[in-house]
């Protein structure tokens, strides 16, 4: 029963690859089988070993496949697998984190994997000086697919250049978060059945905050309208903006009022203190957002309000309660999202 879209792709693929021939040779023509040859063997093993570095190396039909995935493993998520026995993550957390780590580890448990590696590089050989580099040849030798939390922009495409084994970037600075970006489209298709034609806020600090870097990457590639929502300090990367402006619309401003009534995701971040440069900048915006629930009066019924976590101030506790929050719900989904990818990166088949 488990993972039943990419078993039935996978024997689709086998049975395919033994007819091949055979076809290629009397059907050559038949333009709808060699797409269907096509889609097979780009999809069931586009993913196998492969790095996840950045959003933006990936497309929009592998984002919605992914997405397909994370669906399939909910029931698996409940009643568990074997299908990665035998194989190992290793979890290297050089910043704090609670849920991706946590995350990632639920997620390969569930699939009968195992799971190994540091929180805190503080008490790692990080803290005798070993670089980066060295560190990945050595946990090659230990794990099976590594997922890299790192202070450094870019250091996880160095890690994957010199680690054999797939890296999987679970934050890199204030660059980017891709896995969370995944889950946060999921959390948005699961809960309002589709991403296109979407009104979607990024609210907070999009300049440090590297879920919205990569959040917003993901959805230029869907038919959405995006807002940011900042202090003017905090405004969203250029870089993003030029790569998002020739794909979508967006409006960036410093008030949600005017957004807010025909939004149907709010998207809440808080404000990255650690990120920033000096002190006294971040006392300027600290608590520029504070969403509670009578602030959510004018917005649409079925509106729902996500944060990656962990919030600080930006979103009360009396919003927990209303029909909009799902932020909770949103940690579950990391899991099948995870899951999803550690199956796919693996080459789990049933
Ligand atoms: C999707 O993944 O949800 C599809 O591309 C359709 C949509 O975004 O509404
Ligand atoms: C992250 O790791 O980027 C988060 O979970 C969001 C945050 O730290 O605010």
């Amino acid at each position: 029963m488990l993972f039943h879209s990419v078993s039935l792709k996978k024997n689709i693929c086998a049975r395919i690859k033994d007819a091949t021939h055979l076809f290629f040779y009397t059907f050559l023509k038949r333009k709808s089988y060699l797409r269907c040859v096509k889609v097979c063997l780009v999809f069931g093993l586009r993913f196998k070993g492969r790095d996840i570095i950045s959003i933006k190396d990936f497309t929009h039909e592998e984002i919605d496949y992914i997405l397909n995935i994370a669906a399939a493993m909910e029931p698996v998520a409940k009643s568990g697998s074997t299908m990665l026995q035998g194989k190992i993550l290793a979890t290297l957390f050089y910043e704090p984190s609670t849920r991706t780590r946590l995350s990632f580890e639920s997620a390969m448990h569930r699939l009968g994997g195992t799971a190994i590696g540091f929180a805190e590089a503080e008490i790692a050989s990080v803290r005798k000086g070993e670089n980066l580099a060295d560190t990945m040849r050595v946990v090659e030798n230990y794990a099976d697919v590594i997922a890299l939390r790192h202070p450094l922009e870019g250091a996880a495409r160095l890690a994957a250049e010199f680690a054999e084994v797939p890296i999987i970037n679970a934050g890199s600075g204030a660059e980017e978060h891709p896995t969370q970006a995944l889950l946060d489209l999921y959390t948005m298709k699961k809960e309002l059945g589709h991403i296109d034609g979407l009104n979607i806020a990024l609210v907070g600090d999009l300049r440090f905050g590297r879920t919205v870097h990569s959040l917003a990457y993901a959805l230029s590639l869907y038919d959405v309208k995006l807002y940011f929502v900042s202090p003017e300090l905090l405004r969203m990367r250029r870089e993003v903006l030029d790569t998002i402006g020739e794909r979508i619309k967006f409006e960036e401003t410093t008030s949600l009022d005017e957004a807010l009534p025909k939004l149907d995701v709010l998207y809440v971040t808080r404000i990255q203190k650690e990120r920033f440069p000096d002190a006294a900048e971040y006392a300027k915006v600290k608590g520029s957002y504070k969403i509670d629930a009578s602030a959510l009066r004018n917005a649409k019924k079925d509106m729902i309000v996500l944060h990656p976590l962990p919030r600080m101030d930006e979103i009360s506790a009396d919003v927990d309660s209303t029909s909009h929050a799902r932020y909770f719900q949103q940690v579950w989904n990391g899991t099948v999202t995870r899951m999803a990818l550690l199956a796919l990166i693996l080459g789990a088949t049933d």
